[in-house]
């Protein structure tokens, strides 16, 4: 089974077009699949699941679907948190949160305090979140933390300011939609990272839909730049 499981949840929009829906109704169907998916990890022992909610991107869609997506995220905080909380999910939100509202900023914070303690499942939720926005907050952070020093900066001397410092690197990244493209997603984590592409739209992706990208991630060699023969042998020979 892979640790940790970074998710682009794309397709929510075509989906709905198909129907003669709103776009909308793509996003409502959607937060349904979130929801199966996140049941699949706890049954399954995945101890991360990462999932790219909106993009710092995102932003420049119509101001009426991005009304209507930052709604749906209060209303599944306030519907789901006491769930997640039951069933041992620690709930984090990654990304820029300062350009959210106040009320949901609160809300934020109020469902990672309450779910700090858990341990089951990691569940984060990347919001107004850029690869490049996490590695430049990173390093602002890394310097000030230092201000004597000059050179001689390490690749670990980075990772602890990084957004997602309490996770391992994804293991399986899958993106659905269809799109072969990382959007601005997690960059820095994401270097070692076994992908999967799915035409499967998201408001359609479930458990089984999910099993055969495990499948699929069970399949490949991870190799960190070794060779094959180098893998087989046993570690101390
Ligand atoms: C992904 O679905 C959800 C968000 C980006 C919030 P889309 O809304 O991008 O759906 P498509 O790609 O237009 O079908
Ligand atoms: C990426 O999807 C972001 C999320 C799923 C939240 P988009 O649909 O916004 O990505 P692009 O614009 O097609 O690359
Ligand atoms: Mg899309």
């Amino acid at each position: 089974m892979p640790r940790h499981v970074a998710i682009i949840m794309d397709g929510n929009g075509r989906w709905a077009k198909k129907r003669f829906l709103p776009r909308v109704a793509g996003h409502v169907k959607g937060v349904e699949l979130v929801r199966e998916a996140v049941r699949a990890c706890l049954e399954r022992g995945i101890h991360y699941l990462t999932l790219f909610a909106f993009s710092s991107e995102n932003w420049r869609r119509p101001q009426e679907e991005v009304t209507l997506l930052m709604q749906l995220f209060v209303k599944a905080l306030e519907q789901e948190v006491d769930k997640l909380d039951r069933n041992g999910v620690r709930l984090h939100v990654i990304g820029d949160l300062s350009r959210f509202e106040p009320r949901l900023q609160q809300l934020i914070r109020d469902a990672e305090a309450k779910t700090a303690g858990n341990d089951r499942l990691d569940l984060t939720i990347a919001a107004n979140y850029g690869g490049r926005w996490d590695i430049m907050q990173a390093v602002n952070r890394m310097l000030a933390a230092d201000p004597e020093k000059r050179e001689g900066w390490q690749e670990g001397d980075l990772e602890p300011y990084l957004s997602m410092a309490y996770a391992p690197e994804p293991d399986l990244f899958i993106r659905t939609g269809g799109e072969e493209r990382i959007s601005n997603f997690l960059l820095w984590q994401l270097a070692y990272t076994e992908f999967y592409f799915t035409p499967t739209l998201w408001p359609d992706f479930n458990t089984a839909e999910f099993d055969k990208a495990i499948a699929s991630y069970q399949a490949r060699e991870r190799r960190f730049g070794r060779t094959s023969e180098q893998l087989a042998e046993p570690p101390n020979a």
